[in-house]
Order: structure tokens, then C-alpha cells, then sequence
């Protein structure tokens, strides 16, 4: 072993992933480049960490997860989430179960709005996080793919759940029996994705996007999120009720915000809801 693998083996757990804080925007990468930031027990753990350390921070508005290097995340390690895990016995296997899984459980529901910005390889496991992410932005150069298949698995840990949330059935058989990888354009075309750009432009389109998250009422934002998730295993009648309820609950957190909404507009004419956000500096709301 070089020495530059030698250094990759001892990557220590908190270097696992790293952040950076820039104007409210929390730029979380995938830090294990070597090994094309396939997820290891670490690197899941540190990954907890992270998260609980920016959710409530007034500092972070909204949350990108990104990859340092050449990919996103080559999804879970195979020898040190599988092979040397599985030698320690179904205890060792659901507890790293329990990192893994727990920290894309809590990304779904996260408090901030979340951007997966997809700079090159997605696979496997990868896709937990992907749809964790509330929106998601790729390279065309990106690629995305459920090679489970190939080394003889099924997708598990949510990846199946994830090809039928998002794609059509067609697309997901295929997706997951083929073992082919599509690239960002395609992921797009077939929603895995928001948009797909060239590599040199994403981020400042994901900047752009963070940015105008960080305009709205962050209540409405969560109420929002959270809404859109659940509906999906509603029937009509029941996403009615769970709907006012859940406004009612946000109203809680603000009753502000949406009576500056209507008065900026219909008193103050300041603004037009259908063009832009209302300044909501106005009742004092600039975090969560
Ligand atoms: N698990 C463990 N190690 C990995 C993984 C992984 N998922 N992905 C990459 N690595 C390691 C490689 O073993 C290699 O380690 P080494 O330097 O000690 O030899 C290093 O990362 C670099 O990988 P290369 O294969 O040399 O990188 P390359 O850029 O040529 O290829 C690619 C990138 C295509 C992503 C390739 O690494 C690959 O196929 N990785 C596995 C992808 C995959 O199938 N992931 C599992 C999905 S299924 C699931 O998550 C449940």
C-alpha cells in the first residue's frame, strides 16, 4: 500500500464530512474522495453529527449535500458497511443499519429546506439521501445507477422504494434490473432529479435556488415539505384534513407571516405573492 492509501485507510471518522457555513447556505460534502465517498459506519456517523449540529443553528437556512471529488456518493462501502460488518453478526448489522438508515429518516423530515447537488457518481445506497434531499440538482456529467444488481443484491436500504417514488414502474424495473447507469440529463427526464447543468454551472444554480429558499417564511417551508411527503400516502379526504391541521399547527410556530403576506399586498401594495416573497424582515422572522 502507497502511501496516499495508506492516509485513505486512516481517514479519520469527523473527516469523514465536511461542511462549510456561507451567508445561511450550509454546504455539507461527502468526504471520503479516495473512495468516491462511499458511505462507511463512519462516515454515517459523522454524518449525524453534522446534521444535528446545523438542523436548529439559526445560522443555516438551508441545507446542499454534495460530494468532494469526482463523485456524489458511489452509495454504501462494500467492504466496511458489508463485508467487515456482516463478520461481526446481525447485531453489528442493524446497528450500522440504524446509522445509516436513521440519518437519511432524518434528512426527509430535516427542519431546513435540503438540495442534493449531484456533482458525479450516485449508486445504491446513494439514492436513500437523493430522495431524502427535498430537491435535487445534478451534472449532465453525472451518473446515476442501481448497480446492486451487478454484484448481486438486491436495491435494499429504501434504493427500490426510492426508484418507485420517483419513476415511472417501466423505468424502475428497468432501472434496477439492468444495472445501467443513466446520466444527469436522463435522471432529469425521468425525475430523479429537478434539472440537470453542466458541471461548471450547478452551482451557482443551486445557489440561486438556496438563495430564493431563503427569502420564504421557513415555518411555511417546513409546514410545506413535510406536507408534500405525507400526502402521498393519503387519501384525498384524509391530505383535506391533514392539511388544515398541519396549517393550523404552523400558524403556532407563526401567525404572523401570512397577515404581513396579505397585508404587504393588499394594504401596502409592496409586493405581488404571485411574482415574489413578502418581506418578512417586517415582522421580525429571519430564521427558523
Ligand atoms: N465500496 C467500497 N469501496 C469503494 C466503493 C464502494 N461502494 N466505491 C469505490 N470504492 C473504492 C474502490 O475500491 C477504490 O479503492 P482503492 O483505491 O483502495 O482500490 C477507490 O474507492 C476508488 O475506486 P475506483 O473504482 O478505482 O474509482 P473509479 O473512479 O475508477 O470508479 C466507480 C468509480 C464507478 C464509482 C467505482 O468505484 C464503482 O463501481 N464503485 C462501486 C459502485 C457501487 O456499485 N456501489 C454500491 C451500490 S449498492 C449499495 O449501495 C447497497
Amino acid at each position: 500500500m502507497n502511501s496516499a492509501n495508506t492516509a485513505a485507510a486512516e481517514r479519520a471518522e469527523a473527516d469523514t464530512v465536511s461542511y462549510s457555513l456561507i451567508d445561511r447556505i450550509a454546504w455539507v460534502k461527502f468526504n471520503r474522495p479516495e473512495k468516491r465517498n462511499c458511505m462507511s459506519p463512519k462516515l454515517n456517523r459523522q454524518m449525524s453529527r453534522v446534521l444535528d449540529e446545523l438542523e436548529h443553528s439559526p445560522d443555516v437556512g438551508v441545507l446542499v449535500l454534495t460530494g468532494e471529488g469526482t463523485a456524489w456518493s458511489a452509495g454504501m462501502d462494500l467492504k466496511e458497511y458489508f463485508r467487515e460488518v456482516e463478520q461481526q453478526g446481525l447485531g453489528a448489522i442493524r446497528a450500522a443499519q440504524r446509522e445509516s438508515y436513521g440519518w437519511w429518516r432524518r434528512l426527509r423530515w430535516y427542519q431546513k429546506p435540503t438540495i442534493a447537488m449531484v456533482n458525479g457518481w450516485c449508486f445504491g445506497g446513494g439514492y436513500g439521501p437523493l430522495f431524502a434531499c427535498d430537491l435535487a440538482f445534478a451534472a449532465h456529467e453525472a451518473q446515476f445507477g442501481l448497480s446492486e444488481i451487478n454484484w448481486g443484491i438486491l436495491p435494499g436500504g429504501g434504493a427500490t422504494k426510492v426508484a418507485r417514488e420517483l419513476l415511472s414502474f417501466r423505468r424502475a424495473m428497468y432501472h434496477s434490473l439492468m444495472g445501467e447507469n443513466i446520466d444527469g440529463r436522463t435522471a432529469a427526464e425521468w425525475g430523479l432529479v429537478n434539472e440537470a447543468l453542466p458541471l461548471e454551472k450547478l452551482k451557482d444554480r443551486v445557489e440561486e435556488v438556496a438563495r430564493t429558499l431563503l427569502k420564504k417564511n421557513p415555518v411555511a417551508l417546513k409546514a410545506t415539505k413535510d406536507a408534500i411527503r405525507r400526502v402521498g400516502e393519503m387519501t384525498y379526504d384524509n391530505a383535506e384534513d391533514f392539511l388544515v391541521r398541519a396549517q393550523e399547527a404552523a400558524n403556532f410556530y407563526d401567525n404572523e407571516g401570512r397577515k404581513q403576506g396579505i397585508k404587504q399586498f393588499i394594504d401596502d401594495k409592496a409586493y405581488k405573492p404571485g411574482l415574489a416573497a413578502y418581506d418578512k424582515s417586517a415582522h421580525g422572522r429571519k430564521d427558523e
